[in-house]
């Protein structure tokens, strides 16, 4: 017998089939331990049957902007939504309508602000209407991107793209 194998006297026969019995025990609890964790996942995520649907009718992928409170009506709020560089601006407007537009003109992309009557554009005094985001004066031809909004219990959301008005690209 080599010398080590003298020093560590292990029947490998033996070892072996140890060795597969606590290694298919290991996969027995890691197993039946993965289960357990996807059962109580989904138990959480999915309501039981007949439970309530959540209080909240907000859309999966609104965000919310603010307080409908904080923008009092003739006053616009600026915020940006689906990152920093999206910049928008909320309307509420005289009439108590809720608008929401991204700031950048159509024309060459300066970024439009609210005045109290409508939205300009100070870089070549373009101006678009509140309502559609059409442009009624100067060098812009095409309407401002407009946003979906809803407000729920008191809170602005904004939801998304809403489609160009008149099939405008
Ligand atoms: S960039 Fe807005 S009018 Fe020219």
């Amino acid at each position: 017998m080599a010398g080590w194998k003298s020093l560590f006297p292990v029947d490998l026969a033996e070892e072996s089939r140890l060795s597969r019995r606590e290694f298919a025990r290991f996969l027995a609890l890691v197993s039946a331990g993965f289960t357990g964790g996807i059962g109580y996942l989904a138990l959480r995520t999915k309501p039981l049957d007949g439970a309530p649907a959540p209080a909240s009718q907000t859309p999966p992928d609104a965000l919310r902007i603010c307080r409908a409170d904080d923008v009092t009506p003739g006053n616009s709020f600026l915020f940006t939504f689906r990152d920093a560089q999206d910049r928008c601006i909320l309307v509420h407007t005289p009439q108590g309508a809720w608008k929401a537009y991204r700031q950048t003109c159509t024309h060459l992309g300066c970024a439009v602000r609210w005045d109290g009557r409508g939205l300009e554009c100070p870089c070549h005094n373009g101006r678009f209407d509140v309502e559609q985001g059409f442009p009624t004066q100067g060098p812009p031809t095409r309407p401002l991107s407009a946003l979906a909004v809803d407000v729920v219990d008191g809170e602005v959301w904004v939801r998304g793209d809403l489609p160009k008005p008149g099939g405008a690209a």
